[in-house]
């Protein structure tokens, strides 16, 4: 079984949120940036790198830096009544993705933290606050966030020949890459004529457990409703496929919003660490 789930493991490109969602809301939160929180992130950066391109970094030291693997999510059971909920057993040792949101702020807010600190700093809060956006990276359901829920899917189009067998967890990531067509400059220019200044509002407020919290709520009232208890590593074992129109038609609109709020929130955290 444990074979089978590894060997499966990797139908679509890998990278949580995958890079097109990351970097999005990056451009967002970059365009949503004070004068002097610009100035601040590029002398943290240096001249060479932004938001975006900082942002997917801490994807791709997981494999040297195993210690940073369960920094990107926070497994709260969608199963269970909200009072059952130990929150600090989810997250032992800060070992999740809401208290290395607010180390990372606390190292930025130090005056005198040494630079190379800041700058690992702020690649991972970059990275982090996109994480918390994901609804899977903030729920649970004995399926290590879906990533061992296995479902047939036929593809964007629905005219594929041949499903893919793909995991909950690693669509949820890419859900939105096919659509986006690897653009994230244009996509997230394209999410901002969405946001009202009534959204900024609601949205730049706060803190990372409330933004866990939601994520939680929509992964189990809006993603994990609908699907079967558990682990699904038997392939077939729920008889269904998931539906061809599953992004396009109900979670789109989910995606595009996490996506956006991940933006301001992230603008929202910066614009305090580096006031006027
Ligand atoms: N591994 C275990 N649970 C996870 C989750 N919710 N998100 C990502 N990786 C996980
Ligand atoms: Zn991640
Ligand atoms: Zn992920």
């Amino acid at each position: 079984m444990l074979l089978g789930a590894g060997f499966y493991a990797f139908p679509l490109p890998l990278g949580a949120w995958g890079r097109v969602g990351h970097q999005t809301i990056a451009y967002i939160a970059q365009d949503h940036l004070t004068p002097a929180a610009q100035k601040a992130v590029r002398e943290i950066l240096g001249p060479d790198q932004d938001l975006a391109s900082v942002s997917i970094w801490a994807d791709a030291i997981v494999r040297m830096r195993p210690e940073t693997a369960p920094w990107h999510f926070f497994n709260l059971n969608v199963r269970q009544s909200q009072g059952e909920y130990d929150i600090a057993d989810v997250c032992r040792n800060h070992d999740c993705v809401v208290d290395q949101i607010e180390k990372d702020y606390g190292v930025l807010a130090q005056r005198f933290s040494p630079l190379r600190e800041k700058r690992e700093a702020l690649k991972f809060l970059v990275h982090f606050v996109g994480d918390v956006h994901q609804p899977l990276h903030c729920a649970d359901d004995n399926d290590r966030g879906g990533n061992e829920k296995w479902f047939r899917y036929h593809g964007p189009s629905g005219r594929s020949w041949h499903a893919t067998w793909v995991n909950l967890h690693g669509f949820w990531d890419n859900l939105l890459e096919p659509k986006a067509k690897e653009n994230s400059r244009r996509f997230a220019y394209w999410l901002e004529k969405k946001i009202s200044s009534e959204d900024k509002k609601t949205w730049a407020q706060g803190k990372p457990s409330d933004w866990a919290y939601e994520s939680f709520s929509i992964a189990r009232d809006d993603i994990y409703n609908e699907l079967p208890d558990g682990p699904l590593l038997e392939k077939n074992r729920w008889g269904q496929d998931l539906p061809e129109d599953y992004y396009s038609g109900k979670m789109r609109g989910i995606v595009d919003r996490q996506l956006e709020k991940a933006g301001i929130r992230l603008a929202y955290l910066l614009n305090n660490l580096f006031p006027q």
